[in-house]
C-alpha cells in the first residue's frame, strides 16, 4: 500500500456547501445483515470508504454474490463456501465481528477471528458473546478464534451490562431468527442501531421498543430481502461543523440529519456558532472568539467519542479553558500529543483532558493513529497557520469519503501527496 499523507494550507474560511455521505457505521452492520437472508438485499447511499471494501472482501470470500451499482450495493447471501471470517480480515477490521450474529442466526455455526484491542482501547466483545449464550448457543475461544455453535438460537431476556453499539447490533440480528420472544434490555440506542431493527423488521421479523434501550424482538425462520437507503453519516457532518466553525467560515452539510447531532449542535453553539438546522441540512456559521466548553463523551443521545478528537481540535482556539471527559474508551486522546506539536496547550489527567485556548496553532507534521484522531488533525491543519502534513492518511479513507475533495471544493488548500514526495 502506498502511503500518502495529506497537505493542508491552513487560514482559509471555508465558505459553501459539502454532500453528506450515507453512515459508514450504519453501512458495516447493514451489509452483515443481508447474510441472514438468501434473498437478495439493496443498500442504497453507500459511500466509497475502505471499510465498506473491505466487508465488500469479506463478503465475497464468504461465496455471498455482491454488486456495487453506482451509489447502491446489492448482495446476496444464496450460495456460501464458509461461515468464517479469517484474522487477515478481522485485523483490518474490527466490525468483521459483526458476522458473529447473523451467521449464527442462520445456520447456527460461525467461526470469527477475535478482533483484539486497537489504538483507542482494549475493546473486548464479551458482552456480545454473552448475549448469544443468552439466547443459547455455545462459545468457545481456541487459536484466537470465537466459535459460536447452537441447534437453533431461543428467544430469551437478557441485560447488556454497558452499553455496546455493535453488541446490540449483533444480538439483535441473531435473535431475529431465534425461536420465540427475546427482550434485551440496557441496548445502545444510537440511529445506525435503530436502522439495523427498522431493517429486520423490513425483512420479516417483529421488533418492539425500537430506538429505547429495550428491545423485544420476535424471530421468523424464515427472512426475506431489503431495500433500503442508508442514514446520513452523523459523525462525518459533525467533523464538517466543526470544519466551518474553526475556519469561521459558514457551510452548508447537505443531506445531514439534525436530530442525529444534537448534542454536538449544543456544543458547537455552546463555543459561538451560529447553526440553522432545515429538512434539506444544517448550517454553520463561524464566529469568534470560540467560547470554552465542558463535555463528557456518553452513548447516545449524548455527545459521541467519535466526535470528541474534532471538538478537541475546536477547543484548542478557544478564549479559556475546557475540560473534556472520554467515558467510552481509555485510550482516545493519541491526537493529544500531535496537537501539541502544533502550538495546542493541552494536558491529560486519566481520562479527561484540559486544553487552555491559545491564539493560534502552526503547521507541522503529524500523524494520527485512528480514525476521528486524524480527522481532529486535518481540521486543525486548516485553522493552523503555515503547512500541515498528516501522515498516515489510510486512517481516514476508513470512513471519510474524497474528504480533501468535498474540502477542497470549499476553499480549504488541502491535497493528497505520495508520503515518498
Ligand atoms: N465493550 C465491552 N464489551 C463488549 C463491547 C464493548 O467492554 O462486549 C466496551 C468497549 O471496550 C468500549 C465501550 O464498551 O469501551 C463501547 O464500545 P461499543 O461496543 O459501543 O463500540 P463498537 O460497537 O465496537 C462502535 C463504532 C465506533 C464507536 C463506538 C462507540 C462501529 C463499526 N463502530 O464501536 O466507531 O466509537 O461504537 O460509539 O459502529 C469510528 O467510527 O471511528 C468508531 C470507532
Amino acid at each position: 500500500m502506498a502511503l500518502e499523507r495529506m497537505r493542508i494550507v491552513g487560514g482559509a474560511p471555508l465558505r459553501g456547501e459539502i454532500e453528506i455521505g450515507g453512515a459508514k457505521n450504519a453501512a458495516l452492520p447493514l451489509m452483515a445483515l443481508t447474510l441472514l437472508t438468501p434473498q437478495s438485499c439493496r443498500i442504497q447511499n453507500i459511500p466509497d470508504l475502505q471499510d465498506v471494501s473491505t466487508m465488500v472482501e469479506i463478503l465475497s470470500a464468504l461465496g455471498v454474490k455482491v454488486a456495487r451499482k453506482e451509489r447502491a450495493i446489492e448482495i446476496q447471501a444464496e450460495t456460501f463456501n464458509k461461515t468464517e471470517a479469517p484474522y487477515d480480515f478481522v485485523r483490518r477490521m474490527r466490525a468483521s465481528v459483526l458476522l458473529l450474529g447473523p451467521l449464527l442466526g442462520r445456520f447456527g455455526y460461525a467461526r470469527v477471528s477475535l478482533p483484539g484491542g486497537c489504538a483507542i482501547g482494549v475493546r473486548p466483545i464479551d458482552q456480545h458473546l454473552k448475549a448469544f449464550e443468552a439466547l443459547g448457543a455455545e462459545i468457545q475461544l481456541s487459536d484466537g478464534y470465537v466459535e459460536a455453535k447452537a441447534a437453533r438460537l431461543q428467544g430469551a431476556n437478557f441485560r447488556f451490562e454497558l452499553n455496546t453499539v455493535t453488541g446490540t447490533a449483533n444480538a439483535i440480528m441473531a435473535a431475529s431468527c431465534a425461536e420465540g420472544v427475546s427482550r434485551f434490555e440496557n441496548c445502545a440506542c444510537e440511529p445506525e442501531v435503530s436502522l439495523v431493527a427498522e431493517t429486520l423488521v423490513a425483512m420479516g421479523a417483529k421488533i418492539r421498543g425500537i430506538g429505547t434501550s429495550t428491545l423485544e424482538i420476535e424471530g421468523s425462520r424464515e427472512l426475506g430481502g431489503f431495500d433500503v437507503p442508508l442514514i446520513p453519516d452523523r459523525i462525518e457532518t459533525g467533523t464538517y461543523l466543526v470544519a466551518g466553525a474553526i475556519t469561521n467560515g459558514e457551510l452548508f452539510l447537505r443531506g445531514a440529519n439534525a436530530s442525529h447531532l444534537q448534542a454536538v449542535i449544543e456544543k458547537l453553539r455552546e463555543t459561538g456558532c451560529t447553526i440553522t438546522e432545515d429538512p434539506a441540512g444544517i448550517r454553520i456559521l463561524g464566529r469568534r472568539p470560540i467560547r470554552p466548553v465542558q463535555l463528557e463523551t456518553a452513548p447516545f443521545p449524548s455527545f459521541p467519542t467519535d466526535m470528541q478528537a474534532q471538538l478537541l481540535a475546536l477547543l484548542c482556539l478557544a478564549d479559556g479553558e475546557s475540560h473534556i471527559q472520554e467515558t467510552i474508551f481509555e485510550n482516545r486522546f493519541m491526537h493529544v500529543s500531535e496537537l501539541m506539536r502544533m502550538g495546542a496547550d493541552l494536558s491529560i489527567k486519566g481520562s479527561v483532558a484540559t486544553v487552555k485556548g491559545v491564539s493560534r496553532m502552526e503547521g507541522a507534521n503529524v500523524m494520527a493513529t485512528d480514525l476521528r484522531a486524524s480527522a481532529c488533525l486535518v481540521l486543525a491543519g486548516l485553522a493552523a497557520r503555515g503547512v500541515t502534513e498528516v501522515l498516515r492518511i489510510y486512517h481516514l479513507d476508513r470512513g471519510y469519503e474524497r474528504m480533501e475533495s468535498k474540502l477542497s471544493a470549499v476553499g480549504a488548500d488541502i491535497t493528497r501527496v505520495q508520503e515518498s514526495t
